[in-house]
């Protein structure tokens, strides 16, 4: 590694704030409203005009924003990925990385004691937290791409009735219902979860919600309802440890009928769990917040195994800008 990408990867918190505090205080939506100076950017967030000038000025530097004459306007970066109304919004995942921001300052306190740095409650407790989690779920989702990659590649021909187990805001489930009008699908969640999760539904997927069953479920407590022929676990095991898992799998092997699949999405390490990168970074995320971590593909086989399942296959998506892999398996 040579000096500048260990020198901005060690600074990369500088970069990451300003594009979240823009973001927070209305930056990219003001300058999408028409091209601004920093006096009249100032004038329209409520800021300082030196401080609005400064940001402006670092956000060019971040190829965020151009400016031409003293006046600013957004990058097709910014346009695709910064504004609300664009159906590729990464913001809503930007603006929850901005809220939980402080609890990075506890990193080294949660490496001394292994313990999380917040209670890990999965963000039920008061609503706007909730919302800003299963929000940020969904904006990272669409922007990136993972729902279409999945409706698209995934075999799901079969699949009659699915429960999209730990599914926040459905975007996965809509994206399948879209291409598959006969398919059934239910989102089996914690009640803070599907109260965000109906309003998303209802804002952007109103033609699939009435097709989509939000059921009140706990994986770490409840067994499977019955009729589902196939589970999807997307973004779940890695915030539960060990035990929890093993747990949760045998559930799911009991709640489905015979030939009945699972199909887990998750970042899947390599057995030194050191790859890929994203996965062994996020780890860390997962430590602050959570009981849990990426798992190796080598654990999660040994969990379905042990469950019952047979046909244990593990397929990559294609990185970038994936950086998860899709383990499916099925019951005998
Ligand atoms: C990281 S999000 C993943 C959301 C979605 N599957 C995706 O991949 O975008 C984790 C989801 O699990 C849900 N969840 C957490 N604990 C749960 C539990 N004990 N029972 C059911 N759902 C739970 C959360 O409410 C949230 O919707």
């Amino acid at each position: 590694m040579d000096f500048n990408r260990l020198a901005s990867l060690a600074s990369a918190h500088a970069e990451a704030r300003a594009i979240q505090v823009a973001l927070k205080l209305g930056i990219f939506e003001a300058i999408a409203r028409r091209p601004l100076d920093a006096d009249e950017l100032a004038g329209d967030i409520g800021c300082d005009r030196r401080a609005a000038a400064l940001i402006a000025n670092a956000l060019v530097a971040l190829e965020l924003l151009l400016k031409h004459e003293d006046r600013f306007t957004l990058s097709a970066a910014a346009q695709r990925f910064l504004i609300r109304a664009s159906p590729q919004y990464l913001g809503g995942m930007n603006l929850f990385d901005e809220a939980i921001f402080p609890l990075w300052s506890r990193l080294e306190d949660s490496i001394r004691s292994g313990a999380p740095a917040r209670t890990p409650d999965m963000f039920q407790q008061r609503p706007e937290e909730t919302a800003r989690f299963i929000r940020a779920m969904d904006s990272l989702v669409r922007a990136r791409g993972d729902a279409v990659w999945l409706a698209e590649n995934l075999d799901h021909s079969q699949i009659r009735a699915l429960a999209d187990v730990g599914g926040g805001p459905g975007t996965y489930l809509v994206e399948l219902m879209r291409r598959r009008p006969q398919l059934r699908g239910a989102i089996l969640d914690l009640p803070a979860t599907l109260a965000v999760a109906r309003e998303i539904l209802s804002e952007r997927a109103a033609d699939i919600a009435p097709r989509i069953e939000l059921i009140e479920y706990d994986y770490n407590r409840h067994e499977m309802p019955s009729g589902f022929d196939a589970v999807l676990l997307s973004n779940i095991i890695h915030s539960e440890d060990v035990q929890a898992n093993r747990a949760m799998l045998g559930r799911c092997y009991r709640g489905l009928g015979p030939g009945g699949i699972v199909i887990i999405k998750d970042h899947i390490m390599n057995a030194a769990l050191t790859e890929p990168a994203a996965g062994a970074i996020f780890s860390l995320y997962l430590l602050l917040t959570t009981p849990g971590r990426d798992y190796s593909f080598d654990e999660v086989a040994q969990w379905l195994r042990e469950a019952g399942f047979g046909d244990i296959r593990c397929r990559p998506l294609p990185a970038p800008p994936f950086s998860s892999s899709i383990v499916t398996a099925r019951k005998g």
